[in-house]
């Protein structure tokens, strides 16, 4: 009997080092669950003479009640407690001043590069992403620019094997289209290309988007009124362009793309250099050796394509004066292009 008065204490003792609700239910348990104290003085019981027995039994019971009334007013309490000490942790003071959200802008390699697909989805162009990483055969021999073409030289490569190459133009993409789809075709490529050339307007990673048109009866009157368009949208109402002789292996002819200069309208100025004009991009009508390469008859289809790089663009567009700017992510620069 005097082990009662013992558990008696013992629980008191226990509950009271228990310092929140979950310390406390173990406790509880210690005492009132199914392997605790309680039922372990219950099963005493068989050890007691059979007229001890009923006293024995009601005496206990009384502790498990007794008990049970103590461990819920401890409950209330650590409850009660808990809840104040969150609604404290949690409390708000409306009156402190806010944290000001800064919205992101858009880089303005990427602004103009949606501007540009805007303008020739327009115009019902479709898109074509192809690979970074190349074979030769499609950043150039499919391209006429065999091995020993001195025009390889135009464009300083990385190579990742004697194969394989960081695709220095846009143009790779060209060859994958046509060698998959029939003409008509009317495709824009973007997309990052790569040379070992590094100065104020050349970075060893840029963008470019090319283009390309295939179709029976193409003539480059169609490219020029399609550059017209381009010249128009994102540049100004009354730009217009003009078209230089060039060279590239995979265009006959082949031209360089000017558009009026928008600063000064063409009347000459330190952006166009006193020409009133400014290079943007290169262009031509497809070499028939191109469409071979694709398995495309050159006497029934004819096609133009241009490709022209999006950091040059972007840096005509808003007077962006060194390349570098665009890669250096410095917030003061890239906030200005907000809409
Ligand atoms: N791939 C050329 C370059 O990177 C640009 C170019 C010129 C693309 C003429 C074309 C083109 O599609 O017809 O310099």
């Amino acid at each position: 009997m005097d082990e009662n008065d013992n558990v008696l204490d013992e629980a008191q003792k226990d509950a009271e080092q228990a310092e929140n609700s979950r310390a406390l239910y173990e406790v509880k348990m210690k005492y009132l669950g199914r392997t605790g104290r309680i039922t372990a003085l219950l099963k005493k019981m068989k050890e007691l003479a059979q007229e001890d027995r009923p006293a024995f039994g009601k005496k206990v019971n009384d502790l498990r009640m007794l008990l049970e009334a103590r461990f819920a007013v401890l409950e209330e309490i650590i409850r009660q407690k808990e809840l104040e000490h969150k609604l404290e942790s949690e409390r708000i003071d409306v009156t402190m001043p806010g944290k000001r959200k800064r919205e992101g802008v858009l880089h303005p390699v990427t602004r103009v590069k949606n501007e540009l697909i805007d303008v020739f989805a327009g115009m019902g162009f479709e898109i074509y992403e192809g690979p970074e990483i190349e074979s030769e055969y499609y950043n150039f021999t499919a391209l006429n620019t065999p091995a020993d073409h001195p025009a390889r030289d135009m464009q300083d490569t990385f190579y990742v094997t004697d194969e394989f190459l960081l695709r220095t133009q846009t143009s790779a993409a060209q060859i994958r289209v046509m060698e998959k789809k029939k003409p008509p075709i009317k495709i824009l490529s973007p997309g990052r290309v790569f040379r070992s050339d590094d100065d104020a307007t050349h970075s060893p990673m840029f963008h470019q988007m090319e283009g390309l048109v295939v179709d029976k009866g193409i003539t480059l009157c169609d490219l020029q009124g399609m550059l017209d368009e381009f010249a128009r949208s994102v540049f100004s109402d009354s730009s217009k362009t003009r078209l230089r002789p060039s060279y590239f292996p995979f265009t006959e002819p082949s031209v360089e793309v000017d558009v009026s200069c928008a600063s000064c309208g063409g009347k000459g100025c330190s952006l166009c250099k006193g020409t009133g004009w400014i290079e943007v991009l290169g262009a031509g009508m497809v070499n028939r050796h191109v469409l071979e390469n694709c398995g495309v008859d050159p006497d029934e289809y004819t096609g133009f394509a241009f490709g022209m790089g999006i950091e040059r663009i972007a840096m005509l567009k808003y007077g962006i004066n060194n390349i570098k700017l665009l890669t250096e992510n410095d917030v003061r620069f890239l906030e200005q292009f907000k809409d």
